[in-house]
């Protein structure tokens, strides 16, 4: 199993979403350049969705075009209004967000599991015809544990897992939305994917709302799991998530990983900068732990 490790950085996404002081176009593009140069190779930037569901990110269509060349960009689809205005603008790289409850389905996008699944089999067709070198990740979204229904069994989120891929996903992203699983969870849980998904195709999206996030990591480690999700800073939460924490800060993970003995991408000494003036704009100090003694540090010196 390879030493190298894909962090996928959701911070100008997942970071932003949940923000209510909006975040002008330009300082996302500062931001993202900034996380390009800190060397993160994969950056879900935006998402086409609802104005009226998450105003921070309506400005996706003015923002995709500007993209700095290097990364690989991708962005959160939920419908197929969603996809034609990410074709519309040479976006092929597509997320698609579904759940393993239905309460959360609907919370998020106004759809049941099924619903979603009925609409991502029109979205991947259409995606495949009208661009080549297209790309689909689905999210499994409260994996672990939903803030309306309570704790989700494994054998449901390996079901929507399966139906994602199936319909021809490249990657799927588990998430633990809330942020509440352990290491045994995330045991039991990989165990069950493992026998049915090639490891290669999964990714682990935790939120680190009880600071669990790390330990997952290593767990999903051990098991041979290669790709996570993570946010600059810690930055993020869930609108339909009450009480959802940020996601496990992009700086944590690279230090953990770095740490191990295990390879990637970033440089923790560009990225632990990359943030700070998205949070000087949302009047938020450094608060991800790798960052902010990479901070202290630099001071010192
Ligand atoms: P709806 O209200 O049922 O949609 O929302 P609708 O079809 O009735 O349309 C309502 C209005 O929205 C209409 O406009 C549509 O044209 C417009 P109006 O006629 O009222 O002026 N509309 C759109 N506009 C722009 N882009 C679109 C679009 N679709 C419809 N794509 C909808 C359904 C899916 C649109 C809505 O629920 C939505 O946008 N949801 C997105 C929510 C979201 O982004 N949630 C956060 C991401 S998920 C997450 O964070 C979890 C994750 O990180 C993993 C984890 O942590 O586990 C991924
Ligand atoms: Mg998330």
């Amino acid at each position: 199993m390879s030493d190298f490790v894909c962090i996928a950085e959701m911070g100008p996404r997942d970071g932003l979403q949940n923000e209510s002081v909006s975040v002008p176009t330009g300082l996302k593009l500062d931001f993202i350049r900034a996380l390009s140069e800190a060397g993160l190779e994969d950056i879900e930037a935006t998402s086409f969705v609802s104005p009226k569901w998450v105003p921070q990110l309506a400005d996706a269509t003015e923002l995709w075009p500007q993209l700095p060349v290097g990364p690989r960009y991708s962005a959160l689809v939920p419908n197929m209004k969603g996809l034609q205005k990410a074709l519309s603008v040479g976006c092929h790289r597509i997320a698609l967000f579904t759940a393993a409850s239905d309460e959360f389905t609907k919370a998020n996008i106004n759809m049941t599991i099924e619903e979603s699944l009925v609409g991502f089999a029109d979205i991947v067709a259409q995606l495949r015809e009208s661009a080549s070198g297209s790309w689909v990740r689905g999210y499994v979204s409260t994996a672990f544990e939903c803030p309306f229904s309570g704790k989700i069994e494994p054998d449901k989120a390996v079901s929507v897992a399966l139906r994602l891929l199936n319909l021809g996903v490249d990657e799927i992203s588990i998430g633990d939305t809330i942020g509440v699983a352990s290491p045994h969870e995330v045991s039991e849980l990989t165990k069950a994917l493992l026998a049915e998904i090639p490891k290669e195709k999964l990714a682990y999206h935790f939120h680190d709302t009880r600071g669990t996030a790390i330990a997952n990591v290593a767990c999903a480690l051990e098991k041979g799991i290669r790709i996570f999700d993570s946010s600059a800073a810690g930055l993020g939460g869930c609108p339909y998530a009450k009480g959802a924490g940020g996601n496990l800060a992009t700086e944590d993970l690279a230090y953990f990983l770095t740490r191990e003995g295990l390879t990637h991408s970033v440089d923790l000494a560009k990225l632990a900068l990359a943030s700070l003036p998205v949070l000087g704009l949302l009047n938020q100090c450094p608060y991800a732990k790798a960052q902010v003694a990479v901070l202290a540090e630099s001071l010192q010196k």
